[in-house]
């Protein structure tokens, strides 16, 4: 296990905005006084509040704050679709972080990631590996809503996720961050190759050791490349070994 550092407490909700007081001469003046404000003034909806600001805000949240904001999360259009958030699952001080896409019809019913069948290739692959679903790996995706019909995640909602992500990675502090398939790989990785190109050796991701391999989705139908997912996991075992 590696050494954690101490991480700052989430910063106090800011305080509701409030209209400035009239001054007391103008109050007592027979002529009316100015129209106030009587209710603060309400916070922007989260769908348009850019992106860097709200990052700043998720950057120092605890796990908490971080889970209550994904669930009431309304960024991006997937919020409308969803049954419910799937935040992550598992050892919050684990040595494994597994990253996959988006949640699916299962998960978005379950509100867990990687509960189908892929998951069941997963968790296979993690007991190889001597760890499991909340010992010693933690388990989330790019994207925290389901996208309709299992479709591809667009550029604007992982843009929108991705500060979601990046904390849990800061919280977490793995020692080695697993990305499975093209969206979790080339989000982390801000890369647009193919994963055959990536895999097979070291990247880092905020300082983080990160190994590329295939999507257990992908290797339920192309079982001749198990053997190269195999050689990513070794990839990821040497580095905790290391
Ligand atoms: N595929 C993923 O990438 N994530 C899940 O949670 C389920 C399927």
């Amino acid at each position: 296990m590696g050494v954690r550092v101490f991480l700052p407490e989430a910063p106090a909700a800011p305080e509701p905005v409030e209209a400035p007081e009239a001054p007391e001469a103008q109050i007592e003046q027979a002529v009316p006084a100015p129209v106030r404000a009587e209710r603060p003034v309400a916070p922007l909806p989260a769908a348009v509040i850019p992106i860097a600001a709200r990052a700043t805000g998720v950057d120092g949240m605890d796990w908490d704050a971080l889970e209550r904001t994904v669930s009431a999360c309304t960024a991006c259009k997937l919020c409308r679709g969803r049954t419910q958030t799937v935040f992550g699952v598992g050892d919050r001080q684990a040595d494994w972080l597994v990253v996959g896409e988006a949640p699916g019809e299962n998960e978005d019913l379950q509100g867990e990631p990687f509960v189908g069948q892929a998951g069941k290739l997963l968790d296979n692959m993690l007991r190889s590996l001597g760890v499991a679903r909340g010992r010693g790996v933690y388990i989330a995706n790019v994207l925290k809503c389901r996208p309709p019909g299992n479709r591809n995640p667009e550029p604007d909602e992982v843009a929108q996720c991705e500060p979601f992500l990046r904390r849990q990675v800061a919280l977490i502090q793995p020692r080695i961050i697993l990305a499975m398939g093209r969206f979790a790989v080339q989000s982390l990785l801000q890369s647009s190759d193919p994963i055959g190109r990536l895999r097979g050796r070291l990247h880092q991701y905020n300082g983080v050791p990160l190994v590329v391999t295939y999507h257990p989705a992908y290797l339920l139908r192309n079982l001749p490349d198990k053997a190269k997912a195999w050689a990513d996991l070794c990839l990821a075992r040497s580095v905790l070994q290391g």
